[in-house]
């Protein structure tokens, strides 16, 4: 599939709910109506790859009330649009740490990578109890594994190989959203977004639509990349 990563931070949810007078798990459930809006316009724009920060490793210090709620909305947003992210083509990944996910959570999630790993209009990742930096030492320590059993020498080590265990056979993130006004990264995707534009949006996560996903897809348009090259390559001048 070769088409543009985008990755989402979903920030605002609590704030959404406060404003509202509502609490905070209220918000997380108007954020699945903005996931279902965004799942479905991103293929229409171009998006292949979307990674979204549905749970971070820090989010664990959250009341247990609030966690539980998560993973029971993860449990029912597998369940409730299945039929649909099937039709419509989606291929349903986690990534992160399985081994702390709520048992029933973890079925039904699984249960739904297994049905949609046939779906080649985008692949959708959520990243679920993830932790960037845990993700790079993981990688590390399978490559010093590697080196340990004779099968690599550590001189062979470079970005490359580390991507293997990164990446997971995703691109390289093209562009990083995050809403809620805040401008931080919050240890997601840390080595994916080594070039990433970075588009932030006042817009709470329950706010966000389809539409949203246009008008930053339209600013990353507008955006210059050159990877540390140069955009254009300016005739040499000869000195002397
Ligand atoms: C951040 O808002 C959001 C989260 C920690 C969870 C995001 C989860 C969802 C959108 C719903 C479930 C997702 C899927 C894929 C089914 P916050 O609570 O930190 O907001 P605040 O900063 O305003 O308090």
């Amino acid at each position: 599939m070769s088409g543009m990563h985008v990755g989402i931070i979903m920030d605002g949810n609590g704030r959404w709910a406060k404003a509202r007078g509502k609490p905070r798990w209220r918000g997380h459930v108007a954020g699945v109506d903005s996931v279902r809006d965004v799942v479905r316009s991103a293929p229409n724009l171009a998006v292949t790859t979307l990674t979204l920060y549905a749970f971070s490793s820090d989010n664990w210090k959250r009341p247990p009330t609030e966690v539980g709620r998560l993973f029971w909305l993860l449990r029912e947003y597998c369940r409730s649009e299945r039929a649909e992210l099937l039709e419509n083509g989606v291929r349903v990944s986690a990534i992160g740490r399985r081994d702390r996910i709520p048992r029933s959570a973890l079925g039904t999630l699984e249960e739904l990578e297994d049905a949609t790993r046939h779906g080649t209009a985008l692949h959708l990742r959520l990243a679920i109890d993830y932790s960037s930096r845990w993700m790079i030492s993981q990688a590390a320590a399978q490559l010093a594994r590697n080196v340990q059993r004779g099968a690599l020498d550590p001189d062979e080590i470079c970005p490359a190989r580390m991507e293997q265990f990164i990446n997971q056979g995703a691109p390289d993130l093209d562009l990083l959203i995050r809403t809620a006004g805040e401008q931080r990264l919050s240890d997601f995707m840390l080595w994916e977004a080594a070039y990433a534009e970075l588009y932030y949006t006042k817009l709470l996560w329950p706010e966000f639509r389809g539409r949203d996903l246009a008008s930053a897809l339209a600013e990353f348009g507008r955006r210059k990349r050159s990877f540390g090259g140069l955009l254009k390559i300016e005739p040499q001048v000869k000195v002397g």
